[in-house]
């Protein structure tokens, strides 16, 4: 078969033709989103292969999601054993290119007295293999390679429904990939894995992490900065998992680059308790302010339910109440305010601004709105480029009007069955834009998002010094947090 592809140039290695044929193919056939395709570059490929601590034996191998075969290429290029590949691939398309390619890695091979034995499978990976989740399967592999698809399913997909033991909420392929690859592997095979980092924390995430790391554990992680620097259109950060399956903790070897230049690696080694907390949680400390940063904050012993409060998301979702939410509106008369992520900035609430509806009806709406009370409100999503993850401000009921709206974006700290004081609320809300708890929220924290789930686990010092904090915000000109935070942690340290 012909398929009028480029032709491998005299002593082109396998990694650089899979690539190179990746290129060509994109420059006539757009990568189809639907099927989550973005391919990795050589350079991360060939990084991905280096992590892997294996040489010399003959290997099993299984790349779900081959694409071009990039990630197989550069294995069978390193590696100096025999290899028997298994490359899953749905795009048949695309899949008659990845025959090519593996296609030369063979002939390769052989010309360097080495064997490349490999299938291509045109199956839905997770569809053919999910049930290993429940059934492991005796045959198993020895590496598991890959750069799975990356989208969000619906719970009712067929391949959400196979693995549902992993699925919380709305599951994200990339998730089950990795799951359903944990299972295939044998005690002792690794798996190496390039994702978004979104896994690494909160709820939706959390059975999937109680099943891989019930089987896996961590070895090596690389962080990118940006998976911009690694996949041009994806705003989020990747990071490269190499996992053993295996029960035994060794250290797990860190590192981070801000983007693929990876010979200027920062790189450093932690225990797998450092790494790995007991709800699975992977927290990344990649340098030595990291350390002590999460030292101090470890050291607290209380939480926010421990200080009697609670933590609640907005309760008014604007699809839902379109009719009720008004551009203008007549306080406290027909209308409450409504307050959005956008009124809330960094220590201070703006209400009315120049945004959607800032009133909402009080017609039918008495089941959405909250007392007028003092409150800590948070966003529950930053962007990527915003200097702080977290964004809080203390709400001190002052706005005239007996209750008030919050938009679902926002989470609201407050006081059940009492009232926060203005200075537990203006502490608290010092503490969580302080440079010292952005800096802990982000070892663990891969996304944009804030949920309240995270917020409920974050420790916090004494009450007596949030609110010393509190005090201290009151009467400074210049509300600066970090200052305010260093000058009472210090007293209570
Ligand atoms: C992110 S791309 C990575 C491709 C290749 N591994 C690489 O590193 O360049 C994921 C690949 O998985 C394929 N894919 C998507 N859904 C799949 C599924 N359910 N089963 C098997 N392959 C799938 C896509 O067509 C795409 O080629």
């Amino acid at each position: 078969m012909t398929l009028g592809e480029p032709k491998p140039y005299p002593d082109e290695l396998p990694s650089a033709y899979a690539s190179r044929i990746g290129q060509w193919y994109g420059s006539w056939n757009k990568p189809d989103k639907t099927l989550g395709q973005f391919f990795t570059p050589l350079e991360v490929a060939r990084f991905m292969v280096a992590m892997l601590p294996v040489r010399h034996d003959p290997l099993r191998v299984l790349d779900p999601g081959a694409g071009f075969g990039v990630l197989s290429c550069a294995l069978c290029e390193t590696m100096r054993g025999d290899i028997t590949l298994v490359a899953c691939e749905v795009d048949r398309a695309l899949a008659a290119y990845l025959d090519l390619c593996l296609r030369y890695a063979q002939q390769w091979m052989k010309a360097h007295n080495r064997r490349l034995t490999y299938t291509i499978t045109h199956d839905d990976f997770v569809l053919a293999y999910g049930g290993a989740l429940d059934q492991p399967p005796p045959s198993t592999f020895d590496v598991v390679i890959s750069n799975p698809p990356y989208f969000k399913l619906s719970k009712t997909d067929p391949r959400a429904q196979l693995t549902a033991r992993v699925v919380h909420g709305q599951p994200n392929i990339y998730a089950l990939f990795m799951a359903v690859s944990a299972a295939l592997l044998r005690t002792g095979g690794y798996s190496v894995f390039i994702t978004p980092r979104s896994y690494s924390a909160g709820q939706y995430f959390s059975r999937f992490r109680d099943y891989f790391f019930s089987l896996m554990r961590p070895r090596a992680i690389h962080l990118f900065e940006s998976r911009r620097d690694v996949f041009d259109d994806v705003l989020q950060e990747s990071i490269i998992l190499l996992a053993e399956r295996s029960t035994q903790d060794r250290p797990v070897l860190l590192s981070t680059s801000a983007n693929l230049d990876f010979s200027q690696l920062a790189r450093r080694t932690k225990a797998t308790g450092d790494v790995l907390d007991a709800d699975h949680v992977l927290h990344l400390p990649l340098s030595e302010q990291d350390d002590a940063v999460a030292a101090v904050v470890r050291s607290w012993g209380f939480s926010l339910h421990q200080h009697g409060m609670e933590i609640s998301t907005g309760p008014v979702v604007p699809f839902r109440v379109a009719q009720r939410i008004m551009a203008v509106g007549n306080v406290p008369f027909t209308h409450a305010p409504l307050l959005w992520m956008q009124n809330v900035k960094p220590m201070r609430c703006e209400w009315p601004i120049q945004h959607k509806g800032q009133y909402l009806a009080l017609r039918e709406s008495s089941n959405l709105l909250l007392p007028n009370q003092n409150y800590v409100l948070l966003r529950r999503f930053s962007a990527k480029e915003e200097p702080q993850r977290l964004t809080a401000a203390a709400y001190l009921a002052d706005l005239d009007t007996p209750s008030i709206g919050l938009e679902n974006h926002l989470n609201y700290i407050y006081r059940p069955n009492g009232r926060l004081t203005a200075d537990e609320a203006l502490g608290l809300a010092v503490l969580l834009n302080s440079k010292l708890m952005d800096t802990y929220f982000r070892l663990f924290n891969g996304n944009t998002q804030v949920s309240a789930t995270e917020l409920r686990k974050l420790p916090l010092p004494p009450l007596e010094a949030i609110v010393e904090m509190g005090r201290l915000a009151a009467v400074s000109f210049d509300q600066d947090v970090d200052r305010l935070t260093n000058e009472v942690l210090g007293l209570y340290a």
